[in-house]
Formats: structure tokens, sequence, C-alpha cells
């Protein structure tokens, strides 16, 4: 069985990359190929120019090309029902169904469904009436929390400082639809450092990862607007293994447990985004996908073989996964404008002499050319016996990078060190 087993990873960013670093490592793996992939993914993989939204395009594709294992990146493919078609055809695949895949693309169905089976999280309410949610927001206090319900790839969350912000998020939502035509969450503002529990999922087994924490405001200090992620580390010191194991025990198992028994099992990457208040860990959010860029700093410290993380998974199996000790930092190089409207095409220099593990998000060009072509570009770790250590690597490392267009935080992991 060494060298045989043929993976299609549906995706494009430095996730899919992670992943695909990650897969490149085990024995069992003969061909990757990535549906549609970037610039940089296309030297670990053979990219495949299918969207991730192709159903009846990757479906045909993972039949012709014998793939043993399809493995969903983004939110969009799983939407889509891409799970749900290859499950359909006799096809292998690590990611949610449809309807599974609510627990992240209807903020409402999760918000329901913590309520139904008391997990912890934020209290709320839902609007779909611009005068009446500005009325609620009125009464109650500030900051606030105004989350558009719908798919809005992580920008679509304002924590409204004062009654005018408020308006301005609100009028954005509701009355000129910048996301869409769906409604929106005004939540209770929690308090407390924020990390993200990634668990791969099946019924109710549920395997956790180590753990992670995202940077999701654009500038340093935690200012400016909210963004997919402008970097991350692991491990997460401030998080004990007590309290990890009680995250696990009051989150993320009775989460897979109520999906189960709301008859909509999910079999995939459960990802929990919580904070540690003072009453303990609650839930900000859930994925039903790897984060990003959680994935690039967690999936380089699995010492196991992930094809047979997946696979055991998949057949409900149970599988152990060893982690090195290593501490990593990864620090996104974004296009200057990001998360707003920017430039693409600029030359990126220097990649060559960057000696830790670059991911590429949003990249294009040929090997040695490549150019900027997204919001988030680059994403740049390094590793260390601790966080110090590889903070020290990753500062050298992104010094290296010359690109006029990008912009990068300089305090990923800082308030930990
Ligand atoms: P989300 O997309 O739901 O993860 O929200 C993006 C970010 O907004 C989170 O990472 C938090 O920093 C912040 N946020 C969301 N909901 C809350 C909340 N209820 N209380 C405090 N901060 C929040
Ligand atoms: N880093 C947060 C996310 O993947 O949504």
């Amino acid at each position: 069985m060494e060298n045989s087993k043929n993976i299609l990873v549906v995706g494009s960013g430095g996730r899919e990359h992670a992943i695909i670093k990650s897969l490149a490592k085990s024995p069992k793996v003969n061909k990757i190929f990535c549906a549609p992939g970037n610039a940089g993914i296309a030297q670990d993989a053979q990219c495949v120019p299918l969207q991730v939204e192709d159903i009846e395009g990757l479906v045909n594709f993972a039949q012709r090309n014998h793939i043993d294992l399809t493995v969903i990146g983004p939110e969009a493919a799983l939407v889509a029902g891409l799970s749900d078609a290859m499950k359909n055809y006799g096809l292998k695949v690590f990611g949610p169904t449809k309807s599974a895949a609510r627990i992240e693309s209807s903020k409402e169905f999760a918000k329901l469904l913590m309520e139904k089976y008391g997990i912890p999280t934020a209290s709320y309410k839902t609007f779909e009436d611009f005068d009446k949610a500005l009325e609620y927001i009125k009464k109650g206090k500030f900051p606030t929390v105004i989350k558009y319900d719908g798919l809005a790839a992580g920008k679509g969350v304002v924590v409204a400082k004062n009654l005018e912000e408020a308006e301005v998020a609100l009028a954005d939502m509701l009355k000129n639809k910048k996301f869409g035509n769906d409604k929106v969450i005004i939540e209770e503002f929690l308090q407390g450092p924020e990390f993200s529990f990634m668990c791969m999922v099946n019924g109710e087994k549920v395997y956790p990862l180590e753990l992670a924490q995202d940077h999701k405001r654009a500038y340093d200090g935690d200012q400016g607007p909210n963004t997919g992620g402008m970097g991350a580390y692991s491990p997460v010191p401030f998080i004990s293994p007590e309290m990890k194991e009680r995250a696990l025990e009051e989150i993320m198992k009775p989460t897979a447990k109520a999906l189960l028994e709301e008859n909509v099992p999910f079999c995939g990457l459960l990802y929990g985004g919580l904070i540690l208040t003072d009453e303990g860990p609650k839930v900000i959010e859930f994925n039903a996908r790897f984060g990003d860029p959680e994935t690039e700093v967690v999936l380089p410290r699995l010492e196991s073989d992930i094809y047979d993380f997946f696979t055991a998974v998949i057949d409900g199996k149970d599988f152990i996964p060893q982690w090195s000790h290593d501490a990593v930092i990864g620090v996104v190089l974004a296009s200057k404008g990001y998360p707003g409207s920017y430039k693409k095409g600029a030359e990126i220099k220097g990649l060559e002499n960057v000696k830790g593990e670059i991911f590429h998000m949003g990249t294009s060009g040929q090997k040695g050319d490549f150019r900027v072509n997204g919001g988030r570009v680059l994403m740049v770790t390094a590793h260390g016996d601790d966080l110090p250590e590889a903070n020290l690597n990753v500062r050298k490392e992104i010094e290296k990078i010359k690109c006029e267009d990008l912009f990068h935080r300089n305090d990923i992991g800082k308030a930990i060190l």
C-alpha cells in the first residue's frame, strides 16, 4: 500500500497549502491534486483548473483520476454541497455535508443549536429590520457585537464601541446588503483571550488537535477592521491542559453530539473559535473546516501521518495523533488595502532566501516570478523551541521578502511573549 494513494485537495489558500505539505510527508500518498490551487501550491501539487463550487467537475475529476481521498478546504465548497455529492458517488471525502456545515454558514443555526444543548456562548437576538435592530441596540450596552448571518469571509462581524459605529454596521448589512440578503445577529460582548480549537470529528467521535491563536484585526495592537486572520501561533500557553480538556468536554464533544442528535452528523473538521471568559470557555463562532491561518501553524507540528489520521476519522476508528513540542509562529503578508480593496500583480522578491516554511495564500505566476493575487498573499512561518525563539526566527525571514504592495503585523504572538 506504500505510495499508492491519490488525493484531491479542494481550495486555493494557505490552509490548503499546509494540508498538501502535510499530506506530501505521508509514505502512503502517491499524487496530490489541488483544485484550483495557486502559484505556490503548484510547487507541491498538480493544480487543476476547477473552481471549488464546480461540483460536477470535481466529482468527475475524482472518478476519472481514481482519487482515494478528497479533502475540502473552503466553506464555499461545503455550502455548495461538494461533500454530499462525493458521498453520493461513493467517493471518500473529508468535509461535512451541506446541512452539517450550517454550523458555520448560518450563525442563527449555530446559536439555536448551542441554546438547545446548553453549549456556552454569548446571549443574542436576531433581526431583519434595520429600525428594530437599532432600537434594540440603543437600549443595550457598548461594546456590542453585530454579525451578518451568512458567509462573509470572516468580515461580517463588527464590534461596535458606540451607537455611530453600530448604526454604520447595521446600515451596511441590512440596508445596503453589503454581504447579501441575510439577517443580523446582535450579541453580548464577551471578554477574554480568544483561541482556536480545531477537532476532527466523525459523528460523536472527536479527535482534538493542538490549539492555536489567530489575530483577526488588520493592524498591530488589535486595531483596524476584522480580517480572515493576519497571523497565528501554536501552542497556546495561556490555555492549560485542564482548560483544554474542559473546552473539549463542555463545548466540542457536546456540539458533535448535538449535530448527531439533530440528524446532521458531522464528518470533517469542526473549528471552535473560543474565548476564555471569567466563567470559563465560551463559543464565539464555529467553522465547518480548517481555520486559515491556524492550519498553517498547527499541521507543521503534527508528527503522525495525516493520511492515516484522515482515514481513521472517516472510518470512525481510534487515532491518537503525535505532536512535536516545537512552537510555530506564522505571519500573514497581505495586500495594502486588505480587507478593503487592493491592487493585484506586484512582483514578490526574495522568497527563495526564506528558511522557514512559506504557505501561499494568494499568489499567481511561475516559479521564481510570484505576483500578488489576493487579499492575503503569503503566510511565513518559523519554528523554535519556544514561542520567543519562533518569533525571532519569523521576524528574520519576513525581512527577506520584498514587495511594495504588501504589509504585515509586527506583533503576532506578542501578547504572550
Ligand atoms: P467571528 O467571525 O464570529 O469569529 O468574529 C470575529 C471576531 O469578532 C472574533 O474573533 C472576536 O474577536 C470578535 N467577536 C465576535 N463575537 C464576539 C463577542 N460575542 N464578544 C466579543 N468579541 C466578539
Ligand atoms: N482564522 C479564522 C478562520 O479560519 O475563520
